[in-house]
């Protein structure tokens, strides 16, 4: 599959597999989702643009490098906001732009319930975050609303991704990169990724 990546990563596998655990309390999960948000965001932004400062050392006067790149978060919510607290770690001066959408439960068709993008893109490089990849929808419409407003470079960062949801998003928007922690086997009648685990927003908010 060209323009996914799933991270090699041992501390990444290490973590999924005590979040994938349905012993792993609500407090634990958080912490797991926002660990492997900064960890995956952290292989996902390989290719950020940097311009040459100078620096003041206490020695000499030396070059460097910041960002060039201005970098939007967008969590889907309700589940992708646990990622943002671990990205923003990372990258303080990123800006968040929150999309509302939930999945019907009988057509498992994304619904959107809030935007509050400007009118104009703000920034060079849009993050997309949200844990799970399943039926693919969410995704896409997501990247449908970005795209509409005008951004030029968008990349999806997620933890478990089905094969349905990945065939999807390459489907409607190739040039999409997509950036996960593992690939998993199959969505069941439900929707729900196999062997996943479980809904990512009831377990973060203790709302299952
Ligand atoms: C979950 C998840 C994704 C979506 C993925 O959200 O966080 O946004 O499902 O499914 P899809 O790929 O089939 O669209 P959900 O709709 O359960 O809402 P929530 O985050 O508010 O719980
Ligand atoms: N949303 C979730 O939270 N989990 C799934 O397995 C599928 C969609």
């Amino acid at each position: 599959m060209s323009n996914v990546f799933v991270s090699q990563h041992p501390l990444v596998a290490h973590k999924l597999s005590v979040l994938r655990d349905v012993n792993t309390n609500p407090q634990k999960f958080r912490e797991l989702v926002r660990e492997l948000g900064a960890l995956l965001t952290y292989e996902a932004t390989l290719d950020l643009a940097l311009r040459p400062i100078e620096v003041q050392t206490p020695m000499t006067k030396t070059g460097g490098k910041h960002l060039a790149d201005t970098v939007g978060l967008v969590p889907i919510l309700r589940a992708g906001l646990g990622m943002v607290e671990g990205v923003w770690e990372l990258m303080p001066s990123s800006q968040v732009w929150h999309i509302g959408l939930y999945r019907d439960e009988d057509t498992l068709k994304p619904v959107e319930y809030y935007n509050k993008l400007p009118l104009d893109p703000t920034v060079s490089i849009c993050l997309i975050l949200d844990p799970m990849l399943a039926t693919g929808g969410s995704a896409v419409a997501t990247i449908d609303i970005l795209k509409r407003w005008g951004a030029r470079k968008i990349k999806f960062v997620g933890l478990i991704g089905a094969p349905e949801g990945i065939a999807l998003v390459q489907q409607h928007h190739p040039d999409v990169p997509i950036h996960l922690a593992a690939i998993d086997d199959h969505l069941n009648e439900n929707g729900y990724i196999v062997p996943g685990l479980g809904d990512a927003g009831d377990r973060q908010f203790g709302t299952a």
